[in-house]
């Protein structure tokens, strides 16, 4: 599938970026592409006209337009769970109608969303308390989907949050429920469980801890519970009021679900005004990306030079840097985007690949992460993409004391990672002093930059929720189009399944110290040593 990508990148691999801007002085502008507030810069890659149009084939012989039509349509294109994918319809406000099963599944979706509205104006404005009155924390336990979006959303539209402080747990090591409820108090807080299985033991143990930690002070602890789940049943078993339980349906992806009730959390925080904005944005990248045509349509781009990078180039990670203090959570929110929908070993019919999924995606905020890793980014052995993200406006009247600074770094980077500096140009910048030192070219080496290395920058007008709405949907169609050119299920999750067994397996062991046959040597000796430091 990728023979005439890889025959062509053998003839152009050692060919620099800079000469491609020689070459062609409309670059900056033939590789770029406004999308109205969003303007996505892919010039500073090693992808040419052909490569493009090579690139473009390939999306159209895997059937891209196709597959996201049937997915807007609410097919079963989930097929390891026979399952539509319609985080789309979260987020359709126009309310065009959506059939599962022959059923229009937007009525459900606006009922939900209003009483969403409804429940966090309540808390928002102090009539829904607690025992000691009107409400001022709210804890979201859940973890992977029912975390990372909304903890990544409440930190990004901080600006605009007036409503009571959020606090987001996750993990089951008992110091993250410790430390975030002891600062609280039980009688003005409201806990949500977020989980849309309702059965995920991490949350679970959180929610029951939680559970306890208010039934020391409050008398009807569920009166300050809310629950978001598609399992009603659970939540009931619970002891969760249904007016506070916020339900949604199996077509909706746990990594795609802040649009819905999993948003409780960011409602509640930001209010139903901004929520819907978050929902607007995403709702216009939706039409983008099924309306523009594949040569300006942002997802399909940014999935194309994904797969030019990590199944061309061989390039197997990708750093995503948001010079943007408040997506600092943007990199762990998409690495459970993009790892967890595409780092897949088989295809849709279940036989292997034999190419790589996908890359392994990290990252840190600018320009921070310039303190610490870009050295390897720079000089190390390895070539990483990079994805700069950053807002031409900031919401703080300091333009030209930080603002400036900081868009100045990021440009900086993406232009010394690809002109770099070469040993004639270290040897000019250099004193006579050193020029005459006897270890004067061993000095210049540790200074010379390859270059060469390649990057993307998504610059945006400014975070606001519209904003942020579209770049979220943007990462997700981006993983779809991926996902759909490398013929694997972007939907599923097998790959967590095993570590959860297991573990569940070893607690008995922990506990019990219960039959461990079938665990391997190193694994009981792990808990034979760590019982002796109990
Ligand atoms: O990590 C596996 C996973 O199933 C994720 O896909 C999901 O987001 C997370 O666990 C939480 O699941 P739930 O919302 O059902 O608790």
């Amino acid at each position: 599938m990728f023979d005439h990508l890889l025959k062509y990148f053998q003839k152009v691999k050692d060919r620099r970026i800079t000469y491609l801007f020689d070459q062609d002085k409309k670059r900056a502008m033939n590789f770029s592409v406004l999308q109205e507030d969003l303007f996505l810069d892919f010039s500073k890659t090693n992808i040419d006209q052909p490569t493009l149009e090579l690139l473009i084939n390939l999306a159209k012989f895997r059937g891209i337009s196709k597959a996201r039509d049937a997915m807007f349509r609410g097919e079963l294109i989930n097929t390891s769970e026979g399952r539509a994918v319609l985080h789309t319809a979260l987020r359709n406000l126009e309310a065009t109608p959506i059939y599962v099963n022959k059923l229009d599944v937007m009525p459900s979706i606006l009922q939900t969303l209003e009483r969403m509205k409804v429940f966090s104006d309540r808390v928002r404005s102090g009539q829904f308390s607690g025992q000691g009155g009107a409400i001022t924390d709210v804890v979201n336990i859940g973890i992977g989907g029912s975390d990372l979006g909304p903890a990544m959303v409440v930190k990004a539209l901080a600006p605009y949050d007036d409503g009571p402080n959020c606090h987001f747990i996750s993990n089951v090591d008992g110091s993250h429920v410790h430390d975030v409820l002891s600062k609280l108090n039980p009688e003005k807080t409201l806990v949500i469980v977020a989980s849309k299985t309702f059965t995920t033991s991490e949350t679970m143990k959180n929610a029951q801890t939680a559970y306890d930690w208010m039934s020391g002070t409050v008398n009807e602890p569920c009166l300050q519970f809310a629950a978001v789940s598609t399992a009603i049943q659970k939540t009931d078993e619970f002891g969760i009021s249904r007016d506070h339980v916020f339900g949604f349906e199996d077509w909706v992806g746990g990594r795609y679900s802040l649009w819905g009730p999993i948003g409780l959390s960011i409602i509640i925080a930001l209010g139903a005004e901004a929520f819907e904005s978050l929902l607007i944005g995403a709702h216009e990248m939706d039409v983008h990306f099924k309306t523009a045509e594949m040569e300006k349509n942002l997802p399909i781009l940014l999935a194309l030079v994904g797969v030019w990078h990590n199944q061309i180039c061989n390039y197997s990670t990708r750093a995503v840097l948001p010079y943007d203090q408040r997506l600092s959570k943007l990199p762990a929110y998409l690495q459970q985007l993009e790892m967890e929908s595409n780092g897949k070993s088989v295809d849709l019919d279940g036989s292997p690949l034999d190419f790589h999924s996908s890359p392994v995606v990290w990252g840190e905020s600018g320009t921070n992460g310039q303190h610490a890793f870009f050295q390897l980014l720079h000089q190390g052995t390895r070539i990483i993409p990079c994805e700069f993200l950053v807002a031409a406006q900031s919401h703080e009247p300091y333009l030209d004391h930080h603002h400036k600074t900081l868009l100045s770094n990021c440009f900086a980077q993406s232009e010394a990672l690809m002109h770099g500096r070469s040993f004639e140009e270290v040897c000019s910048k250099l004193s006579s002093d050193d020029i005459h030192h006897e270890k004067f070219e061993e000095q210049a080496r540790h200074r010379v930059f390859q270059g060469n290395r390649p990057s993307t920058t998504l610059l945006y007008s400014k975070l606001t929720p519209k904003i942020l709405g579209k770049i979220i949907a943007l990462y997700e169609h981006r993983v779809f189009v991926e996902g759909k050119i490398l013929g694997i299920n972007s939907f599923d999750q097998w790959g967590v399944e095993l570590g959860k067994e297991l573990a569940t397996g070893l607690e008995n062991f922990l506990t019990t110290g219960s039959d461990s046959n079938d665990l391997n040597a190193s694994t009981q000796n792990l808990v034979k040593v760590a019982k002796t430091m109990w």
